[in-house]
């Protein structure tokens, strides 16, 4: 049995993921009485802990609120640690803030370029000593770079002690997407090649790259969220059923299915790159990096050999929404003699909101048997659930592993995205607030009808 961790730690504790994610994240743990052991940030800003405890709050004011019961146990428990991450010292003088703690969990909330340095120091000041350690992505840049820094890790911490954060893995759509599957049995038989002939995923944003040009031109839309957040969302939804809930079952089972999806062909994958992109701050002039990408998977076991499925994500299109659909073959015979009738599908809003839909043909009031398209809500959930930080970090501190990105995963989804990253595809602009590049229009973006992610009348959240 794992233990649950009895310290937090996190490095880069002035930074960025901290001020967004980390403290609004405590807060919750700690008012939900998650959180009863010593939280030491680490960072090298020359800062002390009194300034680390105005950061916490000015991020709580603009994340939420302040709570402020939670935040008086977050001041009392808060050390903060200033030193370089090269230098010996600093690990000793965690070790000692430390204390009695056996199972600390150290989160890395730091460049990938410094887990080196920080787990051989974390190793050799006796601070790794029965802890695990949290990582966040990007994990690597492409497949050989994921494997090194895998390497890297493995020096020092063993698979069962490394938690791969990707925060879609902690919505609660997505959560809601295995327990839908596996809770109900009438789903299953109909999850294959014999009823599906297509599979669409969605990822749309109306927001461009909103001041993260340095970072998005390092990685793309492919590496920044297909490589993680897609691949996963596909593997809950395509692999075969774990035999229990447990965290290898489960993730032996989404590993099967990524290993069964074939490498990604460059004809089959369309980049587009909104209007404007390049005059963005820290972005290239003549920057050939995509905000666009539409891309066609193919899942080679005999469940769903010959169902094609496309992922479409983008910034800059007309609705901030995720979701996927899966379109079910037409009846054999059209009885009905209706022109077109529309293709039955089953929808799984993912954000905003968690929302399962239905969409059958049936038959419109009055005369004569003619059909309309309808959309049944199967299920409606206006609570967005934790904020996937405060689920994921109380995970780790718990020690389940089910929510986090196993070794073999993170590798294999390097493996399926490797040949089409960089400009293996060309580029083609699109404007910003359009559903991506008109030209070439991908030739499976129109196939299905009701293909377009509208917003359903009285879905929650954001337009
Ligand atoms: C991040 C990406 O991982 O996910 C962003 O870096 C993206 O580019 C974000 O906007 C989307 O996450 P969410 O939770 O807002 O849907």
């Amino acid at each position: 049995p794992t233990q649950a961790a009895d310290a937090l730690v996190f490095f880069g504790a002035t930074g960025d993921l901290a001020y967004k994610q980390i403290f609004p994240a405590l807060q919750g743990l700690l008012a939900r009485g998650l959180l009863d052991m010593p939280i030491i940030g680490v960072a090298k800003s020359g800062w002390t802990l009194a300034q680390l405890q105005d950061r916490a709050r000015a991020s709580l004011q603009e994340h939420g609120g302040v709570n402020e019961a939670a935040f008086a146990r977050l001041c009392a428990q808060l050390q903060y640690i200033d030193g370089d991450y090269h230098d010996p010292a600093t690990f000793t003088a965690l070790r000692a803030a430390l204390g009695p703690a056996q199972h600390p969990l150290h989160y890395l909330a730091i460049p990938p370029s410094l887990f080196g340095p920080v787990t051989q120091a974390l190793a050799a000041s006796g601070c790794a000593q029965g802890a695990r350690i949290v990582v966040e992505k990007p994990f690597g840049h492409d497949l050989a770079s994921a494997q090194a820094l895998n390497r890297t890790i493995h020096q020092v911490f063993s698979e069962a002690s490394v938690f791969r954060i990707d925060h879609y893995l902690g919505k609660e759509a997505v959560q809601n997407l295995l327990y839908l599957r596996f809770a109900n049995g009438f789903l299953e038989p109909l999850l294959s090649r014999d009823h599906v002939q297509a599979i669409q995923l969605t990822m749309a944003e109306t927001f461009g790259v909103a001041g993260r040009g340095r970072f998005y031109e390092e990685v793309g839309a492919i590496r920044d969220v297909v490589q993680n957040h897609m691949l996963q969302v596909l593997s809950l939804l395509l692999m075969d059923a774990p035999a229990h809930a447990d965290h290898d079952a489960i993730r032996d089972s989404a590993a099967a299915l990524l290993r069964a999806v074939r490498t990604l062909n460059p004809g089959e994958v369309v980049r587009g790159q909104y209007q404007g992109y390049t005059q963005e701050p820290d972005v290239a002039p003549g920057s050939q990096v995509e905000t666009y990408a539409a891309l066609r998977f193919h899942v080679d076991s005999w469940r769903w050999a010959g169902v094609p499925i496309d992922v479409r994500v983008g910034k800059r299109l007309p609705v901030t929404a995720t979701a996927v659909t899966v379109f079910f073959k037409p009846p054999p015979q059209q009885m009905f003699g209706d022109a077109r009738p529309s293709a039955n599908f089953l929808r799984l809003h993912l954000t905003p909101g968690v929302q399962v839909t239905l969409g059958l043909n049936t038959k419109r009031p009055g005369a004569g048997l003619h059909g309309e398209a309808d959309e049944l809500v199967l299920h409606r959930q206006h609570w967005d659930g934790l904020a996937p930080y405060e689920r994921l970090l109380g995970d780790a501190l718990a020690g389940d592993l089910t929510l986090f990105a196993r070794e073999d995963e993170v590798e294999e989804a390097w493996r399926i995205v490797q040949d089409v990253l960089g400009s293996a595809a060309p580029l083609w602009p699109y404007a910003p607030g359009s559903w991506g590049p008109r030209r070439p229009t991908p030739c499976w973006a129109r196939t299905v009808p009701g293909s377009t992610p509208t917003r359903p009348r009285g879905h929650p959240g954001p337009a």
